[in-house]
């Protein structure tokens, strides 16, 4: 459970997660490693009912990047169908309490897949929490994206609200911790912008053996924390 903040200790609302290590875990078990990504769907599921239930406002997952379109088809077709499961059971339970957000540029994605992402958009609006799901997500091209658009609106001089507002996140809070699982230390072009001052924290841990009982490892370990944002 999270521990109360101390005063110099902003509270805990948004956690992100890098997904990382599902190949190797399949892999070590001498499986496929789509396996690893069945294995680690059930783990995103798990953990994200958890940050629900100890009270984290926002979660952000990082499922599939702009990159991942260079792994052999096999492999994206495998992830594709656990979205579409996954888009099939989401959050219908009476528990579920979570607005849905795909962040990424969903036009490479054709109709139905396309639309049944909207829908769920459309379905879950105004649920109190939040969970992103960043798919064909690069953070490079959404800031790019988004001074674009400033620059379509006519604006010559951005300050930093024009770039904020124009993101896919533009109505969340920026997240407060950013979680990589796999064992590599690197944010693989995740929420550059949003995560400017998150606290970054990694662990060796592959992602489908990643549990409730890592997650609270980690809010304990932002709570010890002490956030300056560049202060003293
Ligand atoms: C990175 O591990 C993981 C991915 C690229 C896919 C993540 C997808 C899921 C957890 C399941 C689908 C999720 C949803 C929301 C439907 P990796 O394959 O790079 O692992 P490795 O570093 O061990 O090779």
């Amino acid at each position: 459970m999270p521990r109360k903040p101390t005063p110099q200790t902003t509270p805990l609302r948004h956690i992100a997660f890098i997904m990382d290590g599902n190949g190797r875990w399949a892999r070590r078990r001498g499986m496929p490693r789509e396996m690893g990504h069945r294995a680690g769907a059930k783990t995103f599921r798990r953990v994200v009912d958890h940050c629900d239930k100890i009270g984290i406002q926002a979660v952000t997952v990082y499922a599939f990047s702009t990159e991942n379109w260079s792994r052999p088809p096999e492999e994206i077709n495998s992830i594709m169908e656990l979205l579409s499961d996954f888009l099939t059971e989401a959050f219908d339970r009476p528990e579920d309490q979570v607005e849905i957000r795909f962040l990424g540029d969903k036009s490479v994605f054709e109709l139905p897949l396309r639309g049944r992402l909207e829908q769920l958009e459309q379905r879950t609006t105004g649920r109190k929490s939040r969970l992103n799901i960043a798919l064909n997500y690069g953070s490079r091209a959404e800031i790019v994206h988004s001074v674009n658009t400033a620059i379509k609106e006519g604006k010559r001089q951005l300050a930093e609200d024009d770039i904020s507002t124009a993101l896919y996140t533009a109505d969340c809070p920026d997240p407060d911790m950013i979680v990589r699982t796999g064992g590599d230390m690197r944010l693989s072009n995740f929420l550059l912008w949003q995560g400017a001052y998150a606290e970054l924290y990694f662990t060796d841990t592959l992602w489908p053996d990643f549990t409730p009982r890592h997650v609270d490892k980690a809010v304990k370990e932002y709570y010890r924390r002490h956030r300056r944002y560049g202060g003293l």
